[in-house]
């Protein structure tokens, strides 16, 4: 569960984290009820920033944000479903309403089944593309404009995957090319705002025991994800699954100023699975 996944805090205060401090900022993360993204909005909040838990699944968005109760930055949980624009810009507006302004977009809601292309139909690769590359572009532009609008900078990070470069294994054609968009967006979106001083980067995880991960992938039995995670495992030289916070960390660095020269580029974090 989400205790077991999320790691405990540092001892160190968000006023020690120097450059890699983001207190004081507020951000938005999609997805953050769970998983990878419940993971970097703990790490945000502990750093100091107020956050918006955004997600389709409400109850757990409360939940989350709730579990942040203790933490230096506030928490508060929205709902949003990241394939309807109009519900994108409203979130962006929450955040605004709520704390401010928006200092941070991250963007990892995202769903990966499988299914082989000469069985897929076209609903499922276009549900997939609508939440996954689609829900990037609605919550970039939303959070682009307000942060033109307030002149002063931001920081937009897009939760990728190694899959964007190199697939992992078959059945996930619509989701490698959903993740493949996204790292040529981040790359061009980033030339686009780069003079209004926001950055737009990415990382891209390798394979992250979740929530998500942890239930057999639609259209895979139980045999069959067990088969591709310990396949996934032999192909890991740093021999571990990743946890969220492996990659919370890493969307803290690129949240904060000692990332400021890091623009349209992205973070690898897969245990050195793309060498191997
Ligand atoms: N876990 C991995 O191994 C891995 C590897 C590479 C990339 N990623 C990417 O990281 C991101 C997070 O993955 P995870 O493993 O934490 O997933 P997860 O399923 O554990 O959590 C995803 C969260 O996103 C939410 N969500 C789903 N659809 C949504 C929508 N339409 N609008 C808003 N929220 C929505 C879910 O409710 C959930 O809280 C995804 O973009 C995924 O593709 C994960």
């Amino acid at each position: 569960m989400i205790e077991q996944l999320v790691q405990p805090r540092t001892e160190i205060g968000p006023n020690l984290w120097g450059p890699f401090s983001v207190a004081g900022r507020n951000a938005l993360v999609t997805g953050g009820a769970k998983g990878i993204g419940h993971g970097i909005a703990n790490r945000l909040a502990e750093g100091g920033a107020n956050v918006v838990v955004a997600d389709v699944d409400e109850q757990a968005a409360e939940r989350a944000a709730a579990q942040l109760g203790d933490m230096p930055g506030r928490a508060v949980a929205c709902r949003l479903d990241v394939s309807q624009e109009p519900v994108c810009r409203e979130a962006i507006a929450r955040c605004v309403e709520q704390f401010g302004s928006l200092d941070i977009l991250v963007n990892n809601a995202g769903i990966f089944p499988t299914s082989a292309v000469l069985d897929m139909t076209p609903e499922f690769f276009e549900h997939l593309l609508a939440v996954n590359l689609k829900g990037v572009f609605y919550m970039s532009k939303a959070a682009g404009v307000q942060m033109r609008k307030q002149g002063t900078g931001g920081k937009i990070i897009n939760i990728a995957s190694v899959d964007s470069v190199h697939p992992s294994f078959p059945g996930l054609a619509a989701y490698d090319a959903s993740k493949g968009g996204v790292l040529s967006f981040t790359k061009n979106f980033a030339l686009e705002m780069a003079p209004y001083n926001v950055t737009v980067n990415a990382i891209a995880p390798g394979g992250i025991t979740t929530e998500g991960t942890a239930q057999p992938l639609t259209g895979m039995s139980a045999e069959q994800m067990e088969a591709m995670t310990s396949a996934f495992l032999q192909r890991i030289p740093l021999k571990r699954m990743g946890v969220p916070d492996d990659i919370a960390k890493v969307a803290v660095f690129l949240a904060s100023s000692a990332a400021d020269y890091m623009t349209g580029t992205f973070v690898v974090v897969d245990g050195g699975m793309l060498l191997a």
